[in-house]
């Protein structure tokens, strides 16, 4: 069932124990981590968010939803619980707004999953692609690029399953959440710094087949970028791990709280 923090965003909080924050990708939203949340609220407290924008949480009414925003909504979002530590998973758009919480709210954070994300900014062919895609989206319709979009993220021979859960999402997101993310994460800063000073344990962990971050031009890097770093491939998963191989996406953050 989805709570409301006193900012409006919304969250399923599930479970007890340590808390586990798991921040979703673009464009998708909390239901992502459906079958982790089910997985782990035995031992953890689960806390999932929908970001600013996304799944059931409000729009801005501004034009850009930038990382730093969806970090201090997340700082929020645990203060309300009592939360004062969690552990903090999050998937590619997930993963910087994870590094944005490290680097703003850095008391906040016990350790970190970085799911099929990157530390650096965009460069400026990934700028121009932002522009063009919310060109697209604007003149072509949320279909035309949810489609494409699936195609990129999803590994080889994706389940059926995983298809309709990614265009339930990517479906289901309004056009200026579309347009604000893309903005938002095209004027992310540089993080790497935050990942290199960070002291907590940090698991990179990424598809095999993600042909959008991979392992080893982009997740081996940022796992020796870290302090404490260590490196889980999933097989069989592309970009979206969590619905793509959801069992050994729940091992992953296990094996992860396990190091702590
Ligand atoms: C995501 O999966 O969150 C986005 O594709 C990340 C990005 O476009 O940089």
């Amino acid at each position: 069932m989805l709570r409301e923090a006193s900012n409006g965003i919304r969250f399923v909080a599930a479970g007890e124990g340590p808390a586990v924050l798991l921040i979703h990708g673009f464009p998708l939203d909390h239901t992502l981590w459906l079958d982790q949340i089910r997985d782990l609220h035995g031992e953890a407290l689960v806390v999932a968010v929908d970001l600013r924008g996304f799944g059931a949480s409000p729009r801005m009414g501004e034009d850009t939803l930038d990382m730093e925003r969806h970090a201090s909504d997340c700082d929020l979002v645990l203060d309300e619980l009592g939360v004062d530590r969690a552990h903090v998973v999050g998937l590619s758009m997930g993963g910087y707004v994870t590094l944005a919480l490290a680097d703003l709210f850095g008391h906040r954070v016990a350790s970190m999953v970085l799911m099929d994300t990157k530390a650096g900014p965009d460069g400026d062919d990934a700028k121009a692609g932002r522009d063009a895609m919310a060109e697209r989206l604007v003149t072509e319709g949320r279909s035309a690029v949810a489609a494409s979009l699936m195609g990129g993220l999803l590994g080889p021979e994706p389940s059926v399953a995983a298809r309709a859960r990614f265009l339930t999402m990517a479906e289901a997101l309004p056009y200026e959440s579309y347009v604000g993310a893309l903005m938002g994460m095209k004027q992310r800063p540089d993080r790497t710094a935050v990942l290199a000073d960070f002291e907590g344990p940090v698991t990179v962990v990424s598809g095999e087949d993600d042909g959008l971050m991979s392992v080893a031009d982009v997740a081996e890097p940022l796992a020796a970028t870290a302090r404490d770093g260590e490196l889980v491939v999933i097989p069989g998963a592309g970009h979206l791990p969590p619905i793509e191989r959801p069992a050994a996406t729940g091992d992953a953050i296990r094996r992860h709280l396990a190091r702590i």
